[in-house]
């Protein structure tokens, strides 16, 4: 897939979720509504469009929208062709455009506001020079969170036994991230140490991340797995046949509480009641030290259509309504460790993330 770009995709591998193409400045992505049928990269010339996207799921997972969001906002420099301050009144109204289009994801909202400072320090330039600067911040987004992965990815994978079979819900993977993924970081470098790990992927209803995209990246790297319905999930914890959780996360509270894909909660739930480790892993990006605890995290309210429909089949009679939260929160007192590239938080022991600064 590589031939897709100018260069070598900074994900590290030859697919990847994002990319910004230099030779024609369009940002690049892997439609994730097609997967697992169908491998299409589609190309965006216009902010805007990047916008649209992420808001329709071509381009999902916490980290990746973030990096999406930040090409986003080098395409704005690319355009702007107007003084320091028509320049700044662009990026500013793009950046709220890109911030509105997911809500429960600090990941978008920290990559705008680092996108704005590096807007506010290039602003004075020539137009092309603003452009590489922010295509540099953009860059360094992109790379730092590959690194990340990589690195929280060791720290977990120290604590996964040989052996061990591994549940995780939904996707997070290098389809949700810059590249390796956060916790199928961790699944890829307990392999890469040598260690026998399979993966039983949650399918993860509605929207089936697990089932259509965490199979479908693992399969990429000959990493055994299996996709069980949510529903099997205590079933194979109460026959002793699973050793490790780990799930990624959409932010992560002052008090270590997280939010995650909506079904991460009974996981967590269950898999204390069988004391099996349950674990987080997520880039320091996803801290938000700001939010106080769970409660005060916004949860995404999706589409009734998305529960009511499987493939072209409706499930549910008309004028009956759904509920749809696409996230839930998993309290900081169920969770064993969260991996991050500032070093490891183990919540049930009292840990906060705050112990990781300074
Ligand atoms: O609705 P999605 O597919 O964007 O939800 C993604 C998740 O919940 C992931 O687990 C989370 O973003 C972490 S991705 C490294």
């Amino acid at each position: 897939m590589s031939s897709l770009l100018s260069r070598a995709p900074l994900s590290g591998a030859d697919w990847f979720a994002v990319e910004l193409d230099p030779a024609t400045r369009e940002v690049v992505m892997l439609d994730q509504r097609l997967l697992p049928g169908e491998v299409r990269y589609h190309r965006f010339h216009k902010p805007d469009d990047v916008a649209n996207a992420i808001r329709d799921m071509v381009v999902r997972g916490a980290p990746a929208i973030g990096i999406a969001a930040a090409y986003a906002l080098a395409l704005v420099a690319r355009d702007e062709q107007g003084d320091a301050k028509m320049f700044l009144v662009a990026n500013g109204m793009a950046g709220r455009i890109l911030n509105g289009t997911r809500p429960t994801a600090i990941n978008l909202a920290w990559s705008i506001a680092r996108m704005a400072r590096r807007a506010g320090e290039v602003a004075d330039l020539d137009p092309e020079t603003r452009f590489e600067g922010m295509l540099a911040e953009a860059e360094a987004i992109h790379r730092e969170d590959v690194a990340a992965c990589r690195r929280m990815g060791a720290l977990g994978a120290d604590d996964v036994p040989d052996g061990a079979v591994i549940l995780t819900h939904c996707n997070a993977g290098a389809l949700a991230t810059g590249g390796y993924g956060t916790a199928l970081g961790v699944v890829r470098a307990a392999h890469a140490q040598g260690k026998n790990v399979r993966v039983l992927a949650d399918e993860t209803r509605p929207y089936l991340q697990g089932a259509r995209l965490t199979a479908w990246e693992l399969q990429q790297d000959g990493i055994p797995v299996e996709v069980i319905t949510d529903s099997m999930a205590g079933h194979f914890l109460q026959r002793g046949e699973i050793q490790f959780v780990v799930v990624g996360s959409d932010r992560i509270a002052a008090n270590a509480d997280v939010a995650n894909k909506i079904g991460t909660y009974s996981v967590a739930v269950l898999a204390n009641r069988h004391e099996v480790p349950f674990t987080v892993a997520a880039p320091w990006s996803t801290v938000d030290l700001r939010t106080r605890s769970g409660a005060d995290i916004p949860i995404e309210q999706r589409s009734r259509e998305e529960v009511a429909r499987v493939g072209n089949t409706w499930m549910v009679a008309d004028g009956i309504a759904c509920r749809h939260p696409g996230f839930d929160i998993t309290p900081a007192a169920l969770i064993d460790a969260i991996y991050t590239e500032r070093g490891v938080v183990r919540p049930k022991a009292g840990e906060r993330p705050d112990v990781l600064l300074g």
